[in-house]
């Protein structure tokens, strides 16, 4: 089984019952995934996504060793108090290798929230989209949740969602849900990283990062497979003392 959401909320409550036999892959190009991706491929030991401002702060205090580093938006801009914006290039090896990333956005760490009872949460970006396809390929029940933008579709992620299908299926049969087989016919094969940022200027996401005067975070967005890490989300972390992985490379 292959099942594309557009949207988090996309998911019905019989699906989201069975979530804990599939494997599910996040999107949230504009830039929550891309992010995350970035930092974990810049050597962040562990990531914990958070839905709330209050609660990476309160988690912060958790680790008074200094390891950790805050990041995230809100409106798209940094969060005053945080290290890190939500920037993909600022996430360089330099200012995050062996921290721990707590992170908080609008719309990207809620799709990972929502994803929690599957059974491995993968966050996808363009950067790594040939990675996270390799690293699916035993799996034979896959479902592909987009963040989307405030409840609305968001043309960054759905084209994303895409390219996975179309390379997911060029490597092994999969039954695709109807929102799949949609999402498939939008990934054109010679599709380059420049096409794809001109794609994500347009999109909605992008439009809101040129108004906000982030238009680079969309080149660095739009690279397809320059990074070879797949992160994966762990969810009950937070919860769990005796545990120290936040995160894997594949
Ligand atoms: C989100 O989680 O909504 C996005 O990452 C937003 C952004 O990057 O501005």
């Amino acid at each position: 089984m292959l099942n594309v959401y557009l949207l988090p909320s996309q998911i019905s409550q019989i699906e989201a019952a069975a979530l804990n036999k599939a494997v599910a892959v996040v999107i949230d190009v504009l830039r929550a995934t891309t992010v995350i991706t970035c930092a974990v491929h810049s050597g962040v030991r562990r990531f914990i996504p958070v839905l709330d401002i209050a609660e990476a702060e309160r988690l912060k205090t958790q680790f008074p060793d200094g390891s950790v580093i805050l990041g995230g938006e809100r409106q798209g801009l940094p969060i005053p108090g945080f290290d890190l914006g939500n920037s993909p290039q600022d996430y360089t090896p330099q200012r995050v290798a062996g921290k721990t990333l707590i992170i908080t956005t609008t719309n990207g760490t809620v799709a990972l929230h929502a994803a929690k009872t599957a059974k491995k949460i993968i966050p996808a970006a363009f950067v790594n989209a040939s990675a996270v396809v390799e690293s699916l390929q035993d799996e034979d029940n896959i479902a592909i949740i987009c963040a989307g933008t405030c409840g609305k579709e968001t043309e960054e992620d759905t084209l994303l969602a895409g390219c996975l299908v179309e390379r997911l299926l060029d490597r092994r049969h999969y039954r695709l849900n109807e929102t799949g087989e949609s999402v498939r016919r939008l990934w054109q094969k010679d599709y380059t990283s420049d096409s794809v940022a001109e794609l994500l200027r347009q999109s909605t996401g992008g439009q809101n990062l040129i108004r906000i005067g982030l238009e680079d975070d969309i080149f660095a967005a739009a690279q397809i497979d320059t990074i070879d890490t797949v992160a994966e989300y762990e969810p009950y972390f937070a919860q769990s003392s005796g545990r120290t992985a936040g995160v894997d490379k594949a």
